[in-house]
């Protein structure tokens, strides 16, 4: 029983969809972090051959599974699946989805908050000038943000309510409307950002850290936080891409829209590089400084790089922060389709009611996730702090084992005429270019996929 359900109305608005689901803190935030801590280009060209060696391969997969079955991803396995096993997959995609969104959102809430932290910052504000001369002053305001008992909380909410203000007005209305606005918004920002980077002290040496690979860097490890860094840039294993897929029309082409998807990814990925690197090298922060490096180490660093034009340091951050608030947008929008689809076509909820139970759920336990960083910091399961564990479980486990049983599923147990057919739009694409895809996905990617997921318990 389809209720309700439409589709993606352009190509354009549909392809801008998905590459939302995919840029997002993965691509700003996660990125510069991971090349940061893996020596820079040489982690850059390693994370390249995974997207295009695995990233892409998946994408497809997730692709044809939504497509052909035309449904919720609990529903598409049920419907596609050969025994009681695969017919229950999709419900850990749906599981998945909840515990990523959680998190996810805390640090969507922090994103919207430093944006109006950084438009208060004017260059003659005395915090600006207090902020400048005290390297500690981020470190510290950072702490205090995450500690305090409410506003970080607040800030996820309102998060929160942004994406169900889009999610409640449907595919058509919602996602792809807002989409083919605020995508585009989002690329002119990033090249005026790239094209200012430029212009830094720092931008031959940030630019031959990104650019100029030292193999000696590359080691096992290395490589595979490459390829999970893939899997949660390209939003691969969780049913995102499937629920996507099954808004797409018949004519679109799943091979060369994954390709597109995974280009831009990338693209952006890189282009966060060229706007944090040169910047970081121009103030002497070592490009290792971690997580904290969008929240403690840039809030000043634009300011510094661009010492003898304060306001265009002003400009810089201001615009950094904004994109950084709309990636994450398009991304949490993705997140909050696939509980909704699920809630409204496998227990036929309205729309409206099953966003509303998405966004009550997800919000408590971003609250629970919240507090467990700040207040409540006792609040620990298997030694780790709530927001650590779904982090940590999601990112480590559940998403390779979502990847690789959505591998297994499409090479190894869907229908062979289903795979063929959606690969060729019913027989009008030739199936020559899918040859490749198939062979990755049947003898390559589950191989490298069990890889990463042993990696992660700490196996290897
Ligand atoms: N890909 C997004 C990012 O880079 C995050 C995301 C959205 C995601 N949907 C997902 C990650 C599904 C894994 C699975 O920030």
């Amino acid at each position: 029983m389809r209720n309700e359900r439409s589709d993606f109305a352009s190509k354009l608005g549909m392809v801008l969809a998905t590459a939302g689901s995919a840029v997002g803190l993965g691509n700003i935030w996660r990125f510069p972090v991971e090349a940061g801590n893996n020596g820079g280009a040489a982690f850059i060209i390693i994370y390249i051959l995974c997207v295009l060696a695995l990233g892409i391969p998946l994408t497809v997969a997730e692709f044809v599974v939504g497509r052909a079955a035309h449904t919720n991803t609990a529903q598409a396995y049920k419907r596609l699946g050969g025994n009681r096993f695969w017919r229950q997959t999709g419900k850990l995609g749906v599981m998945t989805g909840w515990f990523i969104m959680s998190y996810y959102i805390v640090v969507a809430g922090w994103t919207l908050a430093y944006f109006f932290k950084a438009a208060s910052m004017t260059p003659s504000s005395a915090e600006q000038a207090a902020a400048l001369a005290d390297n500690g002053y981020w470190e510290r305001y950072f702490g205090a943000f995450i500690a305090h008992p409410l506003l970080p909380i607040a800030c996820m909410a309102v998060f929160v309510l942004m994406s169900h203000f889009v999610i409640v007005r449907g595919v058509e209305k919602g996602i792809e409307r807002f989409s083919k606005v605020l995508m585009p918004l989002l690329f002119i920002i990033l090249i005026a950002l790239v094209a200012c980077s430029f212009f830094t002290e720092g931008a031959a040496a940030g630019l031959a850290f990104l650019f100029k690979p030292d193999f000696s860097k590359v080691t096992l490890r290395m490589v595979l936080a490459a390829m999970g860094q893939a899997f949660f840039s390209m939003s691969i294993g969780m049913g995102c891409l499937c629920t996507y897929a099954s808004y797409f029309g018949r004519e679109t082409n799943l091979l060369r829209t994954a390709l597109h998807v995974g280009m831009i990814d990338t693209l952006v990925a890189i282009m966060s590089g060229i706007v944090i690197f040169p910047a970081v090298f121009s103030t002497g922060i070592r490009p290792d400084a971690g997580a904290s490096l969008v929240f403690i180490a840039l809030p000043n660093v634009f300011q510094e790089a661009f010492s003898a034009l304060p306001w265009l340091g002003y400009a810089v951050s201001v615009l950094f922060y904004a994109l950084l608030v709309l990636a994450t947008l398009t991304s949490v929008i993705s997140l909050h389709e696939v509980p909704t689809a699920y809630l409204t076509e496998d227990f036929h909820l309205s729309r409206r009611a099953a966003t509303t139970v998405v966004t009550i759920v997800v919000i408590t336990l971003g609250t629970l996730c919240s507090l467990s960083i700040g207040p409540l910091k006792g609040l620990a399961l298997f030694g780790r702090n709530l927001f650590d564990l779904f982090d940590w479980t999601s990112s480590q486990i559940l998403l390779p084992l979502g990847g690789a049983l959505i591998t297994f599923f499409a090479a190894w147990i869907l229908d062979r005429s289903i795979l063929r057919r959606e690969l060729t739009n019913d027989g009008t694409l030739p199936y020559g270019h899918a040859r490749l895809i198939v062979a990755l996905l049947r003898y390559f990617a589950p191989f490298v996929i069990f890889l990463i997921l042993i990696s992660g318990l700490g196996l290897l």
